[in-house]
């Protein structure tokens, strides 16, 4: 067993960090509304991977990460990635946080007035997502956040900022400006402190040590290191005749948040005021077949598990010959699955998000 000190409620206490099965089962992750989350498949998905044998996995394009953390449960080792920063700052809160928490001094700490708030998000944004007073909380809960010691405990407090954020959007998304899609729901209309408050206490409900040293990273998946790694869960956007792939155009405020705009490009001629979009790989009809093959090629030691939609693009059929140049054996999985994120708000719950979701094993 190993020993720790961990920090909770302002008080050291040492505690043993093991893997208990029950601590794990107690332990909950934020339920989440991302775009392709697969929360609702994880038993789909975790009764089919019960007939493997791994160790130590990895999942590639982590996004909410709730796959990554339903792995740490069963407790193998698990290394997290995205290259979004906002899933990278989840991934690394309840994925390889395995006993850090904020202490009650240092949320006290974090809603104190900073004369050093600069005020960026007021200015660049106005009204188009949240009313003054909660730009005005954003911007100065940025400011406390830069003086909290630690990667992890920033990574919790910018964790809980995005997703309070999120939550005062209607679908949790930042595509559309002002009060379009209210429906005066209780999320919507409570403050960004109180969503905050909210947020921290769900992210720490989360927190738990599965005895193993898991890891979270935040690179485009070309560029991690395939070594290692027993199985590698994959789970890329897919472009589909219904919906596009851009997660950055998406996610792009929460994403600017992670770093206060340091270095994005604002797009200034769009009404959203985004961020120039990450370009993936896997986000052009002609680019994606050739990126998946290279994709599966990066990671022909491990045994593959994609998930997949009948909507996306390649076909299934293109998908199982892929596979095959690489692995022996192809077995696919299939169940059925709705959406709740179309392209666009019309098309939220239509059948055209109601689709096959696969899952291939590819050992
Ligand atoms: C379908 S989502 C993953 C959803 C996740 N499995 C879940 O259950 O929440 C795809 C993710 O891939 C990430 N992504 C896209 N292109 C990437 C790339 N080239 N490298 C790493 N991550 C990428 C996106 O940011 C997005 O979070």
């Amino acid at each position: 067993m190993l020993q720790i000190e961990t920090e909770r409620r302002g008080i050291i206490q040492t505690t043993f960090s093991f893997f208990s099965p029950a601590e794990a089962a107690k332990s909950q992750f934020p339920e989440t509304k991302y775009m392709g989350s697969k929360q609702v498949l994880l038993p789909f998905i975790l009764s089919r991977l019960s007939a493997l044998r791994f160790d130590r996995v990895l999942d590639a394009f982590s996004g909410s990460g709730c796959v990554a953390y339903a792995l740490k449960q069963q407790g193998v080792e698990v290394h997290a990635n995205d290259f979004l920063k906002s899933a990278f700052h989840i991934a690394r809160s309840t994925i390889e946080n395995n006993a850090t928490f904020l202490s009650d001094s240092e949320l006290e700490a974090l809603l104190k007035p900073n004369k050093k708030a600069r005020g960026f998000i007021e200015f660049t944004f106005g009204d188009r997502y949240f009313t003054s007073e909660d730009n005005r909380f954003l911007d100065n809960l940025w400011a406390n956040i830069q003086e909290l010691g630690g990667p992890i405990k920033r990574s919790l407090a910018l964790t809980a900022a995005c997703r309070a954020a999120m939550k005062k959007r209607p679908r949790g998304i930042f595509t559309f400006t002002g009060m379009k899609g209210w429906d005066g729901r209780r999320d919507l209309r409570m403050s960004m402190k109180d969503q905050f408050l909210i947020a921290i206490h769900q992210i720490h409900a989360a927190i738990f040590s599965n005895g193993r040293k898991n890891k979270a990273f935040c690179k485009d998946v070309f560029c991690l290191d395939p070594k290692g790694y027993d199985l590698v869960y994959i789970d890329t956007p897919y472009i589909s005749p219904y919906s596009d792939c851009d997660y950055t155009r998406r996610y792009h405020f929460i994403e600017g948040y992670c770093t206060y705009w340091k270095d994005a490009e604002i797009l200034e001629h769009t009404s959203t005021r985004k961020i120039k979009s990450y370009p993936t790989d896997f986000s052009t009809r002609a680019g994606a077949v050739d990126a998946f093959g290279r994709l599966f090629n990066h990671f022909h030691n491990s045994d593959l598990v994609v998930s997949y939609s009948s909507n996306g693009i390649p076909s299934r059929d293109q998908m199982v010959s892929l596979l095959k140049r690489f692995k022996r054996k192809v077995e696919v999985h299939e169940t059925e699955h709705q959406y709740s994120h179309g392209n666009h708000h019309h098309k939220v719950g239509s059948n055209n998000n109601a689709v096959r979701e696969y899952l291939f094993i590819a050992s």
